[in-house]
């Protein structure tokens, strides 16, 4: 059990109340604090879905008490205060500039993933999609499996566009012989009684048939457990990775011509007024 030091302390009155303590009531006190701890968190785990999170209902009804949309880009809101001003980029920009100025918000957690699939052996393309799975984010949040796997189709396998895509849909479903749960954490952002709408259900029918099935399912597995607020994160790792499957345009990201240099331009200046 991990145990905060100064939260312990604070619960016995403060330093100079500890110092008064002789060692033995101090190793005491200890006991006493991880026990009601562990206590605390065993009736956390039994208590049922609808104590622990919130309900859909629940969450819809907030809607109202924000000024953004829930499904608001990072790049176009601050979570505190005001947006701040964004460094400009290299004139052909190319997706590691990108990485470093622009996916500020996803990037730590994608880092985190692509580790994770890199460490465990999976395929490049595996790594490749787990980096870039959430990055579209950084634009738009709602359906950023659909998204992500457009903004970055033109430039990597379609295995890779695949497994971006639909790591949206799987990602509600479990599967326990590929080590994948259904997360508490769905349960808090959807509601604990959320079912996925029908266009998910299909979609997920569909994949779970397809040959790439596993690939896709990688990434939700490697999604998981990517939120360690304590993780040490590069990207120098996956240069190489991107070097070989990603196809950077020469003209630079947003430059290019393809169907989706706006999405990049959108992204490289969401100060833009038009
Ligand atoms: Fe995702
Ligand atoms: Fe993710």
């Amino acid at each position: 059990m991990d145990i905060d030091r100064r939260v312990f302390i604070a619960s016995l009155g403060g330093t100079t109340a500890v110092s008064l303590l002789s060692d033995e009531a101090k190793a005491d006190a200890l006991e006493e604090y991880m026990s009601a701890r562990l206590n605390e968190a065993a009736a956390a785990q039994s208590a049922p879905a609808a104590q622990q999170f919130p309900s859909a209902a629940q969450l819809e009804a907030q809607i109202e008490t924000r000024s953004t949309r829930r499904g608001v880009g990072n790049l176009f809101t601050a979570r505190t205060g005001n947006v701040k001003r964004l460094d400009k980029l290299p004139s052909n920009p190319r997706l590691v500039d990108f990485f470093t100025m622009r996916f500020n918000n996803t990037s730590n957690h994608c880092l985190q993933s692509a580790t994770k699939a890199l460490r465990s052996g999976m395929s490049e393309e595996v790594v490749l999609a787990c980096l870039l799975h959430d990055v579209v984010q950084e634009i738009i949040k709602v359906d950023h499996g659909w998204w992500g796997a457009q903004l970055f189709e033109p430039y990597i396998s379609e295995k890779a566009t695949f497994a971006i895509r639909y790591h949206q849909a799987l990602r509600f479903y479990a599967d326990p012989a590929n080590g994948y749960e259904y997360p508490d954490l769905y349960r808090r952002i959807f509601g604990h009684d959320y079912r996925p709408e029908p266009y998910i259900e299909s979609t997920y029918q569909m994949v779970r048939k397809h040959k790439w099935y596993g690939e896709a399912r990688m990434v939700t597995v490697n999604d998981l457990y990517a939120f360690d607020t304590n993780a040490q994160v590069s990207l120098e790792p996956f240069v190489d990775i991107i070097g070989r499957n990603f196809k950077q345009p020469k003209e630079g990201l947003g430059y290019d011509n393809s169907p989706v240099a706006h999405m990049w331009r959108t992204i490289e200046r969401p100060d833009a007024p038009l």
